[in-house]
């Protein structure tokens, strides 16, 4: 522009355009149409003109409004720089282009200006007023004059510098034409899922949503996305996937766009708005969600929505199934899964199925915040903690019960925990690989009777997983990690060390002396010293859980359980097979 205006020094601003004024309006298209319109009605003498008598227009009037397409802009200007001497002002109606456009016009001394309604104009009978218009000029004069003309046409004008005119155009294509492909992409969408009156049910919603956003601005932006209800938005997504996938892109730059309008506009409790906007933004201003926590979802719907992109790219997905209270055993498993998989499922569950009566349900120690936190930090990417009747609904009458002697002994001996609890671990790890479908889940060998279960039960359902066994953790002393260390006392916590010390005792004397007996025999004296009851410690195969009495060519699995006080420990040590060769 200022390169313009130094094209021609001599030529003297003027900022009073005349009061009768000739103008002529070349290209009667929509908006050419309601600019001569208009400009008739507010006394402008108008010449509307076509391709043909464009010159001959131009010659007779004081100023010209090329209203053609932008891409025919230059040569119209080019076919009317002829009236030059006759146009002091020649203009367009272009969003984007620039007054370079006129150059030909410029360049015999005519002084330019644009001219762009901010307003959509779907027929030539559209009105203008009102609306705001975006004016640029070649000289102050020139501006003056667009602004005159804008005024005289019931309009506001402002100025975009003429550099700046694409991105304004951008912006204005934003609210208005994208915002109609938007609109259609909702219809669409509803149709889609079967509704058929989609635009017309959509109609009092998005004009109450523009209505909201002219008085509040981003203060109107309502729904899931500002309360942070990102489980909403994960089955949003998992709906478009399959339902329009096309739409999925949008969707998703779209939503991002929303977290930041609702990030800039986060309000303290307190100070609310009138209305839905008001009780939205209410429940925005929780705090915002850690961008990094995992998703947390409470049922299997919410489950399959979250999972169903990872499903759809074919992404590896690992459980984790936890009752919770993590510590490093569980967070071992959490990282072996994030290593392991593309998407990583936490399962929060304590499983009521797998206690006897008169066990520690009831006071089986909960903390779902240090959960979410130690799996954001492990990277987990869904924790799946379901209601009790999500698992267990109204009427469930199906148990999954593994035997073959792997379920009646040890742990599962009647004596002790019994069979019952372990139908409760695998009817629950059943449903959990059901529901997320992994192809690797992650268990404790602290644990090992359960995961040689829940392994068998795998193969032999045909369940399409892998079952891994991860190494058990422990404290610097040897005491296996557990949920259930939390019920210790210190005294109990002294002496507890004494199991896995009894453990080890047992395979270097049977690997030592070659007689697993005599292992035994050491770690049960071992444990009568530290004053630690066994439950049971004893030797079996590490596959079948069968009674093994001596060493041999298959691992054998040393296992050990003990009450200290309210706590009821168990552990285990294998003893390879190579080793014992
Ligand atoms: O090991 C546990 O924590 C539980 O037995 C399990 C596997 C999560 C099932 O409830």
């Amino acid at each position: 522009m200022r390169e313009l205006e130094r094209d021609f020094p001599d030529r003297p601003d003027t900022a009073c355009p005349p009061r009768a004024l000739k103008l002529a309006v070349v290209g009667i298209g929509r908006a050419g149409g309601a600019v001569a319109r208009a400009a008739a009605e507010a006394g402008i003498e108008v010449t509307p003109a076509g391709r043909r008598d464009a010159l001959e227009a131009c010659l007779a009037s004081e100023a010209a409004i090329l209203s053609v397409p932008d891409d025919e802009i230059a040569v119209a200007a080019e076919a009317v720089s002829g009236a030059a001497g006759a146009l002091r002002f020649a203009g367009h109606l272009s969003g984007a282009g620039g007054l370079e456009l006129l150059a030909p016009l410029h360049a015999r001394g005519t002084e330019l200006f644009s001219l762009h309604p901010l307003q959509t104009l779907p027929d030539a009978e559209a009105s203008l007023a009102g609306a705001w218009c975006a004016v640029t000029g070649s000289s102050r004069a020139s501006i003056e004059f667009a602004r005159e003309i804008c005024e005289r046409l019931g309009m506001r004008p402002f100025e975009v510098p003429d550099e700046a005119r694409a991105a304004y155009h951008a912006a204005a294509s934003i609210a208005s034409n994208l915002m109609i492909a938007l609109e259609e992409s909702a219809v669409e969408l509803l149709e889609r899922a079967g509704v058929a009156q989609g635009r017309e049910a959509l109609v009092p919603l998005v004009l109450r949503s523009a209505a909201n956003w002219a008085d509040l601005g981003p203060g109107a932006l309502t729904g899931p996305i500002v309360r942070g209800d990102e489980t909403t938005v994960a089955m949003h997504r998992a709906a478009i996937a399959t339902t329009a996938p096309e739409l999925s892109g949008a969707y998703e730059a779209l939503a991002e766009r929303a977290r930041g309008v609702a990030r800039s506009t986060a309000t303290p409790p307190g100070s609310i708005e009138a209305g839905q906007a008001g009780i939205d933004r209410l429940a925005a201003s929780v705090p915002a969600p850690d961008p990094g926590r995992p998703l947390l979802v409470r049922s299997k719907a919410e489950l399959d929505a979250a999972l169903s992109p990872a499903r759809a790219a074919g992404d590896s997905i690992g459980l984790v199934p936890t009752m919770g209270f993590l510590h490093e055993g569980h967070r071992s498993l959490l990282r072996a899964a994030r290593d392991r998989s593309d998407v990583v499922v936490m399962s929060l569950f304590v499983n009521p199925a797998q206690f006897r009566p008169g066990e520690d349900l009831a006071s089986y120690p909960r903390d779902e915040a240090g959960d979410l936190a130690a799996a954001a930090a492990d990277g987990v990417d869904i924790v799946y903690a379901p209601r009790l009747d999500e698992v267990y609904p109204e009427g469930f009458a199906t148990a999954v019960k593994v035997r073959g002697g792997l379920t009646d002994v040890l742990c599962g001996d009647p004596a002790r925990r019994g069979p019952a609890h372990f139908d409760g671990v695998t009817t629950v790890v059943a449903k959990l690989l059901s529901s997320v479908r992994p192809m690797l889940a992650f268990f404790g060998q602290k644990d090992a009777q359960q995961a040689i279960v829940v392994r068998r039960m795998a193969r032999d359902l045909d369940l399409p997983v892998e079952i891994v066994a991860m190494p058990t953790v422990r404290e610097p002393d040897g005491l296996a990690m557990s949920s259930r260390n939390a019920y210790l006392t210190s005294d109990e916590r002294r002496r507890a060390p004494a199991l896995y010390a009894a453990l080890s005792t047992a395979r270097d004397v049977a690997l030592t002396s070659g007689d697993l007996g005599r292992g035994l025999t050491a770690a049960r004296r071992l444990l009568a010293e530290a004053g630690v009851q066994p439950e049971y410690l004893e030797a079996r195969d590490a596959e079948d859980l069968s009674a093994v009495s001596e060493l041999g060519s298959k691992p054998v699995l040393v296992a050990l359980a003990s009450r200290l006080g309210s706590a009821r420990l168990i552990d285990n040590i294998v003893i390879e097979s190579e080793v014992t060769g």
